[in-house]
Formats: C-alpha cells, structure tokens, sequence
C-alpha cells in the first residue's frame, strides 16, 4: 500500500511572496508592504514590490505547473488586492485576476485551493487595531464571503489561514514578521482568539454561500516532537511534547488546533496564562470549533526527545554535524511520519501536507541548468515517511510541495531558495530545477517508485 489513486499531488505558493505588482490595478497596502520599508528588517531591504512578477505572468507559470503535472495549485488571495481598504469597497480588477487565475488553471486541468490569508493583511485594518480589535473576525468574515462569492462556483478546497503561529507570534509578539510588534502576552492571546473566530466564521461563510460542496481547512505550521528512538516510552515523549503547553510562545499547536478540533482550549495553557487569558463565551467557542475537513499541515522538520527518568519529555540535543537546510532548519525526514500520526490521532481528520520543502543554495552551473540533489534527496526521503504513515492508516489526501517557484521568503529576502522553478530575479526567467523534473516523475507515477 502507499498512495491511494486519489491522492492530490500539488504545489504551494502565496500572493506576497510571487505576485509583486504592489501598486498595480488599484492593491491597497498590506502590513509587510510597510514592514519591508523599516529599516533594517528584511535582508538587505529586500520587500516583495516585484517578487515573481507572477501577477503579470501566471499564464507561463501555469503553463509549466501543466507541464509539471500536478492535480493541485495552492495559492492564496491578497486581501488588499481584492478591498484595498480590507473593508467596503471591492477591487474588481484585484478579484478578477483570482477569477482568470482559476478558470485558467482549471482549464489545465488543475485543482484551485485557495488560502485566504496568508500574512498580507490590510494596512488600513491594522491603522484600526488589526487582529486586536473586536471587530477584526468579522472583517475576515466580510472578506471571505466577497472572495466566495465571486470563486465559490469554481473552486472547491478552502483553507482560511496560513500559519497564525507566524503571523501572531512572528508579527505581533517576536516583533520580526510584519507588522513588527512586540505586544504584551495576554495581548498576544487576545489577537489569537480573534483570529480563531475570524477562522470559525470564515468557515461559515465558505459553507453557506460556495455554489461547488466546498471542503475546507486550515493550514498551521505544525511544530512537533520526534521521538529518539522506537521505544514506546520515546514515543509517548514525544506525543506529549508535541501537544502540552509549557511556555508564553505562539508555537504550542494544541493552542490553535485545540478548540478548532476540540472545542476547547487546552487546560494546561488555561492554566498556565491564568490572567493573561481573553474572555469569551461559550457561543465564540462555538464558532471557533466550526467542523472542517481536513487538517493541512505545513511541516519543515522537528525537535527530538526521549523520555527522562520520570517519563517526562527531555530535549535530545542534536549533533551539529548532522544535516541542515540554508535556512539552518533540522533536516529530520521522520516529521512526516509522526507528524501525520500524532496529529491524525488528537484531531482525526483527514490530513493534507500543504507545505514540505527545503531551502538551498540554488544556482545556475555552467551548463544552464540548476542542479539541486539536496533537494531531491530532501524530497524523497520526507515522501517515504510519508508512504510510511499513509501505508499504516494514516488517512492522506495529498502533498503540496513548497513551494512552486523561488520565492520572497520574508524576512529573510530572496535569498532562501525553495522552488522547483528557479528564479532568475533580474530577467525573470524561469529555470525548472531538476527537483522539478524528479517531482515530475513522482507525481506521474503516484509516488509507487519512491
Ligand atoms: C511559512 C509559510 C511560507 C514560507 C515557507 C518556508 O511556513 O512560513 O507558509 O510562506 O515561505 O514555510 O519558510
């Protein structure tokens, strides 16, 4: 067993990292337009103004997912593009280039998911208290049903949000994402509840108004244990590692998947925040724990433990010999399997990996093309532990590989490389790297040759 026929196998990207074209067809700012613009808080000043340039070339780039052969293409919407202002009035030219993008791609016979928000948020709602203010749910909710609306016949995968750990903890706590903030915790708290409600009514929307039976999810950075070794008390380690809240940071999963799975917050962390805790009624719970379909996991690597003497969780210190990426991140291939596994079993739904991928040090070699083994390797050993949990039971439905195309990777500028395409930034040339080719193949043969 490995990959069901069904299986989706796709890419990933999103409209602040590829699209550029910031001032084009009436796109309000969002808050990175203005964070890139502070001194000193992207790598050499880099900002996403032309990115990709993909606004201005999605037909060659859907050309060569065509020629890539995936099932799906996740992208997502600038919300700035679609109400400059994040409320009120509609951008027609902005929506309309979501709308050609998806007749477009389903003309090539590829499935549009859509993400809502990935991190470029109205500037004009930020000037007005962002994520802080009460009223910020419903501004998403007001969005989302004018994006649905105009896609809803169309297109069928939904996710509301990419990453709140990044956007809340990274944006407004860590002070290194836009918009740059180093908020108080119990602030911190206060903006992730409204975006859990912001999450909850979005799903509402998507359900009641989507003309095409919408199936709908979420895509959060999914930050987790591996155990050590295959022991069962490693493991049990690790499971509980993965999910217990023991510190003031964003990147606790059970903070978010909790009450949208299971209706609540996680005790440990109520415990812990004590007064830092925002109030909320029973009915936002409500909301907040919305049913959706599937889990997507975006997942890069994860942190190894083994059970101490008392059985509690301890941090295995890793050889700083073994494999990074250039971004310095852990390479563990394992994270796709326990991943999956200790996810599928707090939460069960059906997972979706909607982000999986590596930065490198690409570049052109003398004969033209670029040559990125580490990627490869990088791929196939993350896609067999992914065979490995889909061949136990582990119910899969796909793998979005990020991302597409070398993109701006936030703060760190371009030059983090994750794409199958390579990006000539000067010329805009697009350069399939041979991970493309070998993603090529495994897409074309279901993964049954990893
Ligand atoms: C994230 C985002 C992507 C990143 C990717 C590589 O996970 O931070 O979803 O926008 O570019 O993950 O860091």
């Amino acid at each position: 067993m490995g990959f069901d026929d069904n299986f989706v196998w796709g890419v990933s990207t999103a409209s602040y990292q590829i699209e550029g074209a910031v001032k084009d067809d009436g796109r309000g700012e969002s808050v990175w337009d203005m964070f890139c613009r502070k001194p000193g808080v992207t790598f050499q000043g880099d900002s996403g103004d032309v990115a990709c340039d993909h606004y201005h070339r999605s037909e060659e780039d859907i050309r060569l997912m065509e020629e890539l052969g995936v099932g799906a293409y996740r992208f997502s919407i600038a919300w700035p593009r679609v109400l400059p202002t994040g409320v009120d009035h509609i951008e027609l030219r902005g929506i309309e280039f979501y709308d050609r993008l998806v007749d477009r791609l389903l003309a090539a016979g590829i499935q549009p998911w859509v993400t809502l928000f990935h991190w470029d948020y109205p500037l004009d709602l930020y000037h007005r208290g962002g994520w802080l203010s009460p009223d910020s749910p419903k501004w998403f909710a007001d969005y989302t049903q004018v994006v649905v609306d105009k896609l809803g016949d169309r297109v069928q995968h939904w996710m509301t949000q990419n990453e709140p750990q990044c956007y809340i903890g990274l944006g407004l706590h860590a002070g290194v994402h836009a918009p740059g903030d180093k908020l108080r915790w119990a602030e911190v708290l206060l903006a992730s509840h409204h975006s859990l409600l912001a999450h909850g009514l979005s799903v509402q929307v998507i359900r009641a108004r989507a003309k095409t039976a919408p199936i709908i999810g979420l895509a959060p950075a999914c930050a987790m244990a591996l155990p050590d070794t295959d022991s069962a008390l490693d493991i049990e380690a690790a499971r509980s590692a993965t999910f217990s809240i023991t510190s003031e940071s964003a990147w606790q999963l059970a903070w978010w998947l909790d009450p949208v799975f299971l209706g609540s917050y996680p005790a440990d962390g109520e415990r812990l925040y004590g007064d830092a805790m925002p109030s909320y009624s029973p009915e936002e719970m409500k909301t907040i724990s919305e049913p959706v379909d599937f889990l997507g996991m975006n997942v890069y690597h994860g942190r190894r433990v083994c059970a101490g003497a008392d059985g509690k969780p301890e941090n295995v210190a890793r050889p700083s010999s073994e494999p990074i990426t250039a971004l310095k991140w852990p390479v563990e291939p394992s994270c796709l399997y326990w991943g999956p596994k200790f996810y599928h079993e707090r939460y069960r739904v059906p997972i979706v990996i909607t982000e999986n991928g590596l930065s490198n040090q690409d570049w052109v070699a003398l004969d033209g093309k670029v040559h990125d083994p580490q990627r490869i390797d990088y791929l196939h050993r993350h896609l067999r532990e992914l065979q490995r949990a889909a061949t136990e039971g582990v119910p899969i439905l796909g793998y979005l590989q990020w991302s597409f195309m070398d993109n701006f990777e936030w703060a760190e500028g371009y030059k983090e490389r994750f794409g199958l395409l390579y990006i000539d930034y000067k010329t805009q040339e697009r350069i399939p790297k041979d991970s493309y080719y070998w993603y090529r193949d495994v897409v074309a043969t279901n993964g049954s040759k990893l």
